[in-house]
Formats: structure tokens, sequence, C-alpha cells
């Protein structure tokens, strides 16, 4: 993983709540000023946690972005790992405290985010911003086969596993490009 988040990305994400209400194009225009502000992993150590990250998260789905939730998401993952999703994706003690903290210390800092009606939300795709991100993405175009659901980012989002989310690189299957 080069980065782990990019520019529009980086624009939805670092903007705090603000993006929420923000047009659409607004992401292109300050995309370069706010990558800006993206952590990246630089020390061996870190590329290390990276690496341990997308091996051991990226196992049934892709590795999210650590981005795309609060620290309260991810802790209530963490903590229910026995029953993820009727899987068991528990860890070896050490590794799961090393991936509880990475995903701390990169997660959003927008708890408002996650907010289901008082509920933390445990998906990124149940979040209203990402609700309101793909509200235009149809039901078929989800549930087609080669996606199965909004969990599988990189099935629509050609570069989703590099930290890229740009339009220009959307192609949902059996659709094409997104225009
Ligand atoms: C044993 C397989 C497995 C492993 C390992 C696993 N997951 Fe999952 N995860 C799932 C399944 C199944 C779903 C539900 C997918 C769906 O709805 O299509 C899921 C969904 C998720 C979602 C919600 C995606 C959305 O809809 O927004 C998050 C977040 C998540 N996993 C995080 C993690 C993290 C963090 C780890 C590592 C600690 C992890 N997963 C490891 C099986 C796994
Ligand atoms: C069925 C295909 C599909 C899946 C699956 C999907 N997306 Fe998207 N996503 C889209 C489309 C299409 C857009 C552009 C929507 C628009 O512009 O109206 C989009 C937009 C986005 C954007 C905004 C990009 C920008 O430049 O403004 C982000 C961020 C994003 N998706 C993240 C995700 C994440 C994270 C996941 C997985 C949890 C995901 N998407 C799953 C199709 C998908």
């Amino acid at each position: 993983m080069k980065t782990l988040l990019n520019l529009s990305v980086a624009a939805m994400l670092l903007a705090g709540g603000a993006f929420l209400y923000a047009d659409d194009d607004e992401h292109e225009e300050h995309e370069n000023h706010r990558s800006s502000r993206v952590a990246q992993p630089v020390t061996p150590q870190e590329k290390a946690t990276v690496a341990l990250y997308t091996k051991e998260c990226g196992a049934c789905h892709m590795a999210y972005q650590p981005q795309f939730l609060p620290k309260r998401s991810w802790d209530k993952t963490m903590n229910t790992l026995d029953n993820h999703f009727s899987t068991d994706a528990t860890l070896d003690p050490a590794d799961h405290k090393t991936i509880q903290n990475y995903l701390a210390t990169h997660a959003s800092k927008n708890d408002r985010m996650s907010d289901m009606k008082g509920a933390v939300a445990l998906r990124i795709s149940e979040t209203p911003y990402f609700v309101r991100e793909h509200r235009e993405v149809t039901k078929k175009m989800v549930t087609q086969p080669e996606v199965k659901s909004f969990a599988n980012c990189n099935a629509c989002h050609t570069q989703a596993t590099n930290g890229s989310y740009r339009e220009r690189e959307i192609r949902i299957p059996n659709y094409g490009r997104w225009e």
C-alpha cells in the first residue's frame, strides 16, 4: 500500500463534518491541499503493521482503510471478532493489540461519522456519508454476483486496495465507467 488514502477520499474524510454537505465537485478542487494531511507508513515498524493488517483483515474482504470509520467503530469491531458478521475473525493477542492500535491511530477523528441514531456503526457501508456518496448506485449494480454487497469496495473501485477511490477509476461490473 503506497498511500493509506488518496486525494478525493482524503477530502471527504479529513474535511471533518463538512463533507457531509459539500458539493461533489469540491473534492476535486481541494484534493491536493487536503491530501497532504494523510498519514503514510514510513518506518519499517509502521510498514510491518500495515502488512499485518492487510494480511489478517484482508483475508475475507479487502483491508479497509482505517480512515473510513472513527475509533469507536473499530473498537466495537475488534471487541466482537469472535462473531464478526457470522464469521470467526479472532486473532492472537499480540496481533489483536497491534491491529487495534493501528486502527485507532489512523481512524477518522469524526465520531459523528458512525452515528446510527445513537448506535455505533460497524459497517462503513451503512454510515450516512457512505449512503450519501452512493445514493445513485442502483441495487442491481450492488447485488449482482460480481459485486454481491457494498462491502466489496474493490469490485467497483479498481484502486481501492491502494487507497484510491477517484471517480475515473470506478468500473462497475457489467455497467462500466461511472460518468
Ligand atoms: C473470516 C473472514 C473475515 C475476516 C478474517 C475479517 N472479516 Fe471483516 N467481514 C467479514 C464478512 C463476511 C463481512 C460481511 C461482508 C458483506 O456484508 O458482504 C465483513 C465485513 C466487515 C466490515 C464491514 C464492511 C462494510 O459493509 O462496510 C468491516 C469494517 C470489517 N469486516 C472489518 C474487519 C477487520 C478490521 C478485520 C480484521 C480484524 C476483519 N474484518 C477480518 C469476514 C471477515
Ligand atoms: C457497486 C459499486 C460500488 C461499490 C461496491 C462501492 N462503491 Fe464507492 N462509489 C461507487 C460509485 C459509482 C461512486 C460515485 C458515485 C457518484 O458520484 O454519484 C462511488 C463513490 C465513492 C466515494 C467518493 C469518491 C469521490 O471521489 O467523491 C468513496 C470514498 C467511495 N465510493 C468509497 C467506497 C468504499 C470504502 C466502499 C466499500 C466499503 C465502496 N465505495 C463500495 C461505486 C461503488
